[in-house]
C-alpha cells in the first residue's frame, strides 16, 4: 500500500460509504471492507472504522462478523451500530431503546484527542433505536446528549479507551448535519491512527491511470459515451491512460435522449480531442421495439441495459473491436443502489449493473476508473481533466434516460399495497388545508434502506411551501403504501384518477422531450439551473378529473450525493410559465410538482 490507509467496515445502510469519502477528503486513503473478510484482509491498515447498520446490536443481529479485528494492534472507531458493537465486545451493555432521530447536542470531554479543536458542545446527527447503557472497565464516557427535560440521557453518546485505542460514537460524524464530523474523523485518522495525509485527487488520478494501463495491457477500451458527466470523465481518464488511439467511444441514440442531445454529445467529444475513434449509432428503433410491451420499472431497466449491450456488441463486431475491454463511467451510488454490496437492498438496477455486465466484471473485462467516487468527486476530477464547465455541471441524467421518466401502464388501476389505510389520506391532508387523491399507479421509492414501489398522492390547495412539505412528509411516513406526494398545479382538486394504457412510444417520448426542454429552458432563463441539482420531468399515464390526456410531473431537487434529496420551491412566475407551456402540449391535461424528499421518494420515478 503506497498510502497510509484506513479500512472502513461496511455493515450496510445507505450512508456507510460516505465515511470512506470523508476520510479521503482529509488526505488519507480509505478502503471498504466487508464484516466477514478474513483477518489477512485487514493487515496493512493504520486504523479501522466500523460503520452503522440497519441491524440491531441489542438483538445480536449481524454479530457473526470477524471479531479477530479486535486483536489487531491498531485503533478502531465505531459509529452507531459500530459503537454499540465495540461497547459490547469490551464488556459494556446495549439495550433496545433510547431512540434519537436528527440533531442532538453532544456534550464532549474537552481536551480529548478525538475532539481537538472543537467546542464543549457540538451539534451531531443521531439515528438509532439501540443505546449503550454501560461500558467495560477500561472504557470511559467521552460525550453525552441531554433530553429536552434537561436530564443527562444516553450517557454514552461517545465512549473510548485510550489504552486499548478503541472508540465509539453513537452519532454519525459522516453526515453533513454533524457540523464538525469531518474534524472528528480527521482527529481519529490523522491524530490517533497517526496517518500521513498523502491521498489527493491528483494522486487518485495518477493511480487510476496506472491501474487502467495495467488492466488493459496492450489492449484497447470500448466505452459507451452517453455525454453524461460520469462517462465523459471516465473517457477522459481512460484516454489519458491509454492515449486516444486506444479508446473507442460509441454514442448510441437510444431514442430516450433529451432534445438535440446526441448532436451536442458528439461535439463535446470532438472538443475534448477524444474523437479519434468516435462512433455513433441511431438505435432508437431497436430500443423502442424491445420496450414495446414493457410496463414494470425493473423490467424496463433490464431491457434498456440489455439492449445497450446488444447494440454495443453488434457495433463492436462491425468495427472489429470485440476483443476490447468495456469501459464504463460507473460511480459509487450506482453500485450501492443495485444492491452490489452484500447488505444493501436492490432499490434500482442501474443500467451498468445488469447481469451480463456483472459477468464481464467477474471476468475482469470491464474498466471502471470512477467506481469508488461520488458525483462531487467525479466533477472535481473532471475539472482537473479540463472538461468544460457546462458539460461538468449539467444536471445528472440517468443511463436509461427518459426511459425511467416515462411511466407505462396497462390501463388497469393499480391498487397493490393499498389495503384500506389509504382511505385516511383525504382526512390527513385536510389537516394541512389540502385536498388529496391517491393515484392508481406506482413509482419507485426507498424507505428504511429498502425499495418501496408505492403510490403517489396528488395534493391540491393553495398553501405555504412549508405546509406542503409537512403534508408530504406526514402522509408518506404515516400511511402505508404511500411513498410520494405531488402538488397539483391546476386549481381544482380532481375527484377521480384513471390510468391510461400507454407504453414507450416515439410519440410519447417526443411529448416528454418537449416538456423536459420547456422545464430546462425555464430554469436557465430564471437563473435556477445551477441552484437546482437535478430536475427530472416525468410523463405519467394518468387522467385526472374530467380532462383527457396524461399528467406531467416536474421534480426539482437539491442534493449533494444523490443518496438523499429535498424538493425545491419554484417561484410563481416559473410555475405560471410551465403551466402555460406544458399544458399546451398535445395529449397533456395536468401538471404537478413533486414535493417528496429522498427518502422516501427516489429522485427518478422508476
Ligand atoms: P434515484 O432515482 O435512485 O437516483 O434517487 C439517484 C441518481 O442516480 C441517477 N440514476 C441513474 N444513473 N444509471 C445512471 O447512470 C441509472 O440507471 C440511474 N438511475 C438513476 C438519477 O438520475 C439520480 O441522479
Amino acid at each position: 500500500m503506497a498510502h497510509d490507509s484506513i479500512a472502513v467496515i461496511d455493515f450496510g445502510g445507505q450512508y456507510a460509504h460516505l465515511i470512506a469519502t470523508k476520510v479521503r477528503r482529509r488526505g488519507v486513503h480509505a478502503e471498504i471492507r466487508q464484516p466477514e473478510d478474513p483477518i489477512d484482509a485487514f493487515h496493512g491498515y493504520r486504523g479501522i472504522i466500523i460503520s452503522g447498520s440497519p441491524s440491531l446490536a441489542s438483538h445480536g443481529e449481524d454479530s457473526d462478523y470477524n471479531k479477530e479485528i479486535y486483536d489487531l494492534d491498531i485503533p478502531i472507531l465505531g459509529f452507531c451500530f459500530g459503537h454499540q458493537e465495540i461497547a459490547t465486545h469490551y464488556g459494556g451493555e446495549v439495550v433496545h431503546g433510547g431512540r434519537e432521530w436528527g440533531r442532538a447536542d453532544l456534550h464532549l470531554e474537552p481536551g480529548h484527542d478525538l475532539f481537538e479543536g472543537l467546542g464543549p458542545v457540538e451539534p451531531v446527527w443521531m439515528s438509532h433505536y439501540d443505546s449503550v447503557v454501560g461500558v467495560g472497565p477500561e472504557f470511559q464516557e467521552l460525550g453525552y446528549t441531554i433530553t429536552a427535560e434537561g436530564s443527562p440521557d444516553h450517557r454514552y453518546a461517545a465512549i473510548g479507551s485510550d489504552s486499548l485505542r478503541r472508540y465509539g460514537f453513537q452519532f454519525h460524524p459522516e453526515v453533513d448535519d454533524t457540523v464538525h464530523g469531518d474534524d472528528m474523523i480527521a482527529n481519529f485518522v490523522l491524530g490517533i491512527c497517526g496517518c500521513t495525509a498523502s491521498w489527493s485527487m491528483d494522486a487518485f488520478m495518477a493511480e487510476q491511470r496506472s491501474r487502467v494501463s495495467e488492466q488493459v495491457g496492450d489492449g484497447s477500451v470500448f466505452l459507451l459515451a452517453s455525454g453524461g458527466v460520469d462517462s465523459t470523465v471516465a473517457a477522459a481518464v481512460i484516454g489519458q491512460a491509454l492515449g486516444p488511439e486506444r479508446l473507442h467511444l460509441l454514442h448510441v441514440d437510444n431514442g430516450l435522449m433529451r432534445k438535440d442531445e446526441s448532436r451536442q454529445v458528439l461535439e463535446l467529444f470532438k472538443d475534448l480531442g477524444l474523437d479519434t475513434n468516435l462512433h455513433f449509432v441511431d438505435a432508437s428503433d431497436t430500443f423502442l421495439e424491445a420496450l414495446a410491451t414493457a410496463i414494470e420499472p425493473e423490467a424496463k431497466r433490464r431491457i434498456i441495459g440489455d439492449t445497450f449491450i446488444r447494440v454495443f456488441q453488434e457495433k463492436a463486431r462491425e468495427l472489429g473491436v470485440e476483443d476490447h475491454l468495456l469501459g464504463q463511467g460507473t460511480i459509487y451510488p450506482d453500485t450501492i443502489e443495485t444492491g452490489a454490496t452484500k447488505r444493501s437492498d436492490t432499490i434500482k438496477t442501474h443500467h451498468n449493473r445488469v447481469p451480463i455486465i456483472e459477468e464481464m466484471i467477474a471476468n475482469g473485462t470491464v474498466v471502471e476508473p470512477l467506481a469508488e467516487l461520488y458525483k462531487v468527486e467525479v466533477r472535481e476530477l473532471g475539472e482537473r481533466l479540463g472538461i468544460p464547465y457546462a458539460a461538468l455541471w449539467r444536471h445528472p441524467f440517468p443511463g436509461p434516460g427518459l426511459g425511467v421518466r416515462l411511466l407505462c401502464s396497462d390501463g388497469i388501476p393499480d391498487t397493490e399495497g393499498l389495503d384500506g389505510d389509504h382511505k385516511a389520506v383525504p382526512e390527513a391532508a385536510r389537516r394541512f388545508g389540502l385536498e388529496a387523491l391517491v393515484l392508481p399507479i406506482r413509482s419507485v421509492g426507498v424507505k428504511a434502506d429498502l425499495r418501496a414501489y408505492e403510490h403517489p398522492v396528488l395534493l391540491t390547495g393553495d398553501v405555504e411551501w412549508t405546509t406542503l412539505l409537512d403534508a408530504s412528509s406526514t402522509l408518506t411516513s404515516e400511511i402505508p403504501g404511500i411513498n410520494r406526494c405531488i402538488w397539483n398545479l391546476g386549481t381544482e382538486g380532481p375527484d377521480a384518477a384513471r390510468p391510461i394504457a400507454a407504453t414507450a412510444t416515439r410519440a410519447r417520448l417526443d411529448v416528454l422531450r418537449e416538456a423536459d426542454h420547456i422545464v430546462m429552458e425555464a430554469l436557465r432563463r430564471h437563473d435556477l439551473y445551477d441552484e437546482i441539482w437535478q430536475c427530472p420531468t416525468v410523463l405519467v399515464p394518468i387522467e385526472v378529473g374530467g380532462r383527457k390526456g396524461e399528467m406531467v410531473v416536474v421534480r426539482p431537487i437539491r442534493s449533494k450525493r444523490a443518496m438523499t434529496a429535498s424538493p425545491v420551491e419554484l417561484p410563481p412566475v416559473v410555475l405560471d410559465e410551465l403551466r402555460q407551456q406544458i399544458l399546451g402540449l398535445d395529449g397533456i391535461s395536468s401538471l404537478a410538482l413533486d414535493i417528496t424528499s429522498k427518502p422516501p421518494g427516489t429522485i427518478e420515478w422508476e
